[in-house]
């Protein structure tokens, strides 16, 4: 079956089984490798990929539910400025708050926390409101290596990042 979705921002078209795993698509016909499998059956959360803006774990979506749709890797969330890469700030977070480790979990948590950073699901919660929050949201994302807390405090502090950035962009508009 022949399968057109975006990925990335841009037009790709593949010719793939149906069943075809996404995560096997994205990684082996497309060479987006910095999706990960873990489990491969929808409980670790390495796999997580942006699907018309909604978290989906890639290992459990066949690749014909994607025709016509877009799709968002790791690859994708930085941002390109001429022919500079600027990364979404919970990269820059994760970085600086030694969120990531062996790397495996990464991808997936980059994502979801994008999400969590991009829809301002911490906006209005105190530190430690957020600090559950974060928990909760990211529960679904398993990490073997860091103990969690550092990528909580990632998610904050880019949360807090964005968030200041978009105030100062709206009172820049206000006349
Ligand atoms: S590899 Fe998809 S959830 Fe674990
Ligand atoms: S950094 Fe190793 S599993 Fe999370």
């Amino acid at each position: 079956m022949k399968i057109e979705m975006n990925v990335n921002g841009a037009a790709r078209v593949v010719e793939a089984s149906p069943y075809r795993r996404l995560l096997d698509v994205l990684r082996e016909d497309l060479r987006l490798t910095g999706t990960k499998e873990g489990c491969g059956e929808g409980e670790c959360g390495a796999c997580t990929v942006s699907l018309d803006g909604e978290t989906v774990n890639s290992c459990l979506v066949a690749v014909a539910q994607c025709h016509g749709r877009t799709v968002k890797t790791v690859e994708g969330l930085a941002a390109q400025q001429g022919d500079k890469e600027i990364l979404h700030a919970v990269q820059t977070a994760l970085v600086r708050c030694g969120g990531a480790q062996c790397g495996i979990c990464t991808p997936g948590i980059a994502m979801c926390a994008a999400d969590i950073v991009e829809r301002e699901l911490l906006h209005d919660q105190d530190l430690q409101q957020a600090r559950v929050m974060v928990r909760e949201l990211l529960a679904g994302n398993i990490c073997r290596c860091t103990g969690y807390q550092l990528i909580v405090d990632a998610v904050i502090e880019a949360a807090s990042e964005v968030g200041l950035q978009r105030r100062e962009r709206a009172s820049r508009r206000t006349p």
